[in-house]
């Protein structure tokens, strides 16, 4: 979807000036400051400069948003029917599109990517996500079964809202992924406290006045902005929580999952992965080619399902990493508000240092970086489109989720997909992968070897709001988006009566 115009005049905010506010926590449908007085700054990551400031929530806060979150849920939310939710759910994704370009240049600015990428990607998709859900909320059937105990009997099940949800997110789609979460928890009837990531806070801020204006009752969606290791381990442990949800790096996944242990609260988590892109050698290769590159680089490779092991058919090596190197180079960097921009910078230093550390490292192991793998001589945190080769598994840049415009390049010889498909699996992710051929039965037997959540064939980083997204093995537990979204935050209850 591309939205040529942006906003009614008047309707839609000035993004930037939005951002450079002080910007308080959202409880009770209100603007509170946080109980420890404190901020916290938030980067432009194409300068380096501080674009604005949030509250750095902590415990007090999390626990004064976790009662908000319970009282709207055990009062109005509760009381209000399915197809008001809808509505106000649909309102919702109407007033995301009204307020397009606001929402991207926030998106832009704190994230750092290209802002067409926000304004004709992320935020049609943010709003397709809450009018997909808003269709959802009048539709949540439970069945009725046919039993065999003597007698007469009417059994039945409900499909009840989990109650009040955690929800954390990270930082590389704030509004995408926020999203994934907020919309089918809504949907269902549940209420939420969202901990946006301290990177990109601010567009979730913005998110929750307009549901406001759609609608929604006070408490039922509460942003508690701050750092992980105390908003966020205070959410995890939290005994009033019912549900967690979370997408982030598998390292702070397993962190939520022992934090939920202590009130058993549910977990999903969506985490890291290190998708294979197999090419084999049948492939309409130009269409690979840019794929590929695409796949690694879009976001400047800040996406779960980024392409990060390309496995090419030795007949064909030499031009794909050739064209991929290609397409990288001319990629226009610089900052994401820039419309001229294709690469946006990563997120933070810490970011950027991270791939540079894990680029050095595989390098002193003997990998050879065949293109990039350098920080341009510029402000922010710019890292060059790069393709390491020379690679073994057992490197860093093979088996740790880079995120960054990073790919390892590596050659396979036979087409029988068993050697492919075992060099492909070894990894303890399994979030996504991509097969390029035009080889029917090859593609789906390649499919059907490859222990991944989604399986892209002749396409990357494809997602739609219909299809289930998220991991096999440590890539995650649960899967966001499509219907089995819904049973994330749904408890069955199983009624069963007797007839006398
Ligand atoms: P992270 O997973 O630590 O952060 C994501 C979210 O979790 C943020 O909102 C953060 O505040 C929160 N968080 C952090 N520690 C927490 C804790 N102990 N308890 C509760 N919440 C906590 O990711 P980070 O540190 O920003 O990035 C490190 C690496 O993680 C990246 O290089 C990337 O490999 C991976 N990552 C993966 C993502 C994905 O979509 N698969 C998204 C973001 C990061
Ligand atoms: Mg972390």
């Amino acid at each position: 979807m591309i939205i040529q115009d942006v906003a009614a005049p008047g309707q839609s905010g000035d993004g930037e000036a939005f951002v450079r506010r002080d910007h308080m926590l959202f409880i009770g449908g209100k603007q509170v400051p946080p109980v420890s007085g404190q901020m916290l700054d938030v980067e432009d990551p194409s300068s380096g400069e501080v674009l604005g400031r949030v509250a750095e929530g902590d415990k007090a806060d999390v626990d004064a948003a976790v009662m908000a979150a319970r009282r709207a849920f055990e009062g109005p939310w509760s009381e209000m029917s399915p197809s008001e939710r809808s509505r106000i759910i649909w309102r919702l994704a109407d007033l995301i599109l009204d307020h397009a370009g606001e929402l991207a240049t926030i998106n832009t600015l704190e994230n750092g990517k290209p802002i067409g990428d926000s304004l004709n990607g992320e935020v049609p998709f943010t709003a397709d996500v809450f009018r997909y859900y808003a269709g959802w909320a009048t539709k949540l059937n439970g069945e009725t079964m046919t039993v065999s105990a003597p007698g007469n009997w009417h059994t039945y099940t409900r499909r009840e809202p989990i109650g009040v949800t955690a929800q954390i997110i990270p930082w590389n789609f704030p509004l995408a992924m926020l999203a994934w979460k907020v919309a089918p928890a809504l949907a269902t009837g549940c209420t939420i406290v969202l901990k946006p990531a301290e990177q990109t806070p601010i567009g979730a801020l913005r998110l929750a006045e307009l549901a406001m204006e759609a609608g929604l009752p006070e408490g039922v969606l509460n942003v508690v902005t701050g750092y992980g290791a105390t908003a966020g381990a205070a959410l995890s442990a939290h005994p009033g929580v019912d549900k967690i949800a979370f997408t982030g790096s598998t390292a702070t996944g397993r962190a939520i999952a022992t934090a939920a242990i202590g009130n058993l609260k549910k977990v999903s988590l969506e985490l890291g992965g290190k998708a294979p892109t197999i090419i084999l050698p049948d492939a309409d290769l130009d269409m690979a080619i840019a794929g590929a590159a695409s796949g690694s680089f879009f976001n400047a490779g800040q996406s779960c399902g980024a392409g990060t092991r390309l496995y090419v058919h030795r007949d064909v090596y030499d031009r794909v990493v050739e064209g991929v190197a290609e397409q990288g180079a001319a990629m226009q960097m610089g900052a994401g508000i820039d419309p001229a921009t294709q690469l946006g910078p990563v997120v933070s230093k810490k970011q950027q240092s991270r791939i540079f550390r894990i680029l050095e490292e595989g390098r002193d192991d003997g990998a050879e970086i065949v293109c990039g793998g350098f920080a341009p001589n510029r402000e922010g945190y710019f890292v060059s489109p790069t393709i390491v080769g020379n690679v073994r598994s057992s490197m860093a840049v093979m088996r740790e989720e880079v995120f960054g415009p990073v790919v390892c390049a590596i050659p396979f010889d036979d087409d029988g997909l068993d050697e492919v498909a075992r060099a492909a699996n070894d990894t303890e992710y399994g979030l996504a992968s991509a097969i390029w051929t035009n080889d029917l039965s090859k593609a789906h037997r390649l499919a059907a070897k490859i222990k991944a959540g989604t399986v892209w064939v002749n396409t990357h980083n494809f997602n739609d709001v219909t299809m289930p997204f998220g991991g096999f093995k440590q890539s995650g537990w649960g899967r966001d988006l499509g219907a089995q979204a819904l049973d994330l935050y749904t408890e069955t209850k199983t009624v069963a009566m007797r007839l006398p």
